[in-house]
């Protein structure tokens, strides 16, 4: 039994539409993939049930269900009046532009009924922007997903100024229930969070290759042996938590290195030039830049996240 009553309908059926539609299926519950391309629909449906068969096969499907059933709950189409008839939860995933998404959610604002929640997975485009002057606004939310969502399931809430406290409520309510991890922004702010704590990362990485101090292969090893290992289960302020005795301790004891080796950070790389050139020759001789080993170096990916996310159950 599935808690809302309606359809989930995905607009967009890319990567990011078809990893959404196979999370609501496991689930249970009902959805519409809606596209422009109906070779886009075509390909998004065979692509999800050669995905759901092989996981399957794999024992890694996510949900009560078994393939077949699941698959069987996800149809694709594209009308759009006819996509939303029946929707409870429309989850938009058409391209990142502005003006797209707004175009789109002011046809819905027409066609939908006033209950169906609109629900975005911009990556960092402003509920302001994208909502303001809706009638529909009390109803609309940011949910940004996480590359690919069917295997990591952090999901970040944000609310227009004027979205209703039971919109935040409702999409939390259903996210959990998805199996997906909601966090609420309690203010919208550029980037979100996770890609603010993301593009940090990064630009220190560049500027450790760029000033000599480590090689490429070296500077992801840190993360994927050291700190990764932590952050898969511990957020950087409970790891600090436990590498002291508390929080304060942690802060009495290290706060002082801290402020003065962050205040050696230098500015904002300019992502270009040399060292563009040094990253983007060490990874492409690990990881081919062409479709097939890419895809294969994901599929790798793919199967790590299940396994971990298999073990995070068990930990928990
Ligand atoms: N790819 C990521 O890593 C990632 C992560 C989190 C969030 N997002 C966000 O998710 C959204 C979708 O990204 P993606 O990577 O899946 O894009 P994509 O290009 O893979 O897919 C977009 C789909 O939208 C369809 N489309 C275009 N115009 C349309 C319209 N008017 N109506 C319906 N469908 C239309 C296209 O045919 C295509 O199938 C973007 O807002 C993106 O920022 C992406």
């Amino acid at each position: 039994m599935t808690s809302l009553k309606g359809n989930i309908v995905i607009l967009g059926s890319g990567l990011i539409g078809r990893s959404w539609a196979m999370v609501f299926a496991s689930a249970g519950y009902k959805v519409k993939i809606y596209d422009i391309v109906q070779q886009q629909v075509t390909s998004s449906l065979g692509d999800i049930r050669k995905q759901m068969a092989e996981l399957e096969q794999s024992g890694m499907l996510r949900g009560s269900l078994n393939a077949e059933k699941q698959i069987s709950l996800i149809t694709g189409c594209t009308d759009l009046l006819a996509a939303v008839d029946g929707a409870a939860f429309i989850q938009e995933c058409v391209p990142e532009s502005l003006e797209l998404k707004q175009k789109i959610f002011g046809q819905l604002d027409v066609l939908a009924s006033e209950d169906v929640i609109f629900s975005s997975s911009t990556s960092c485009l402003s509920p302001v922007k994208l909502f303001t002057g809706l009638k529909h606004v009390k109803k609309c939310i940011v949910s940004h997903p996480v590359n690919p969502p069917y295997y990591v399931p952090l999901v970040e809430l944000v609310p227009h100024p004027d979205t209703d406290p039971t919109t935040v409520d409702a999409t939390y309510a259903l996210m959990k229930e998805i199996g997906q991890s909601p966090v609420k922004l309690l203010k919208a702010i550029d980037g979100f969070v996770l890609n603010r704590l993301q593009y940090a990362v990064v630009c220190e990485a560049w500027r450790l290759v760029k000033n000599g101090v480590m090689s490429p292969t070296d500077v992801d090893l840190v993360m994927s042996e050291g700190l990764g290992m932590r952050y898969a289960f511990l957020g950087p302020l409970e790891t600090t938590h436990l590498n002291a005795e508390g929080f304060k301790s942690y802060f009495e004891r290290y706060g002082e290195s801290i402020k003065r080796i962050s205040s050696t950070v230098d500015p904002v790389p300019e992502f270009s030039g040399e060292v563009l050139e040094k990253i983007d020759q060490a990874l492409s001789e690990k990881v081919p830049v062409d479709p097939e080993s890419l895809n294969a170096r994901r599929d790798w990916r793919n199967a790590c996240l299940c396994r971990l996310a298999k073990l995070k159950k068990e930990m928990n």
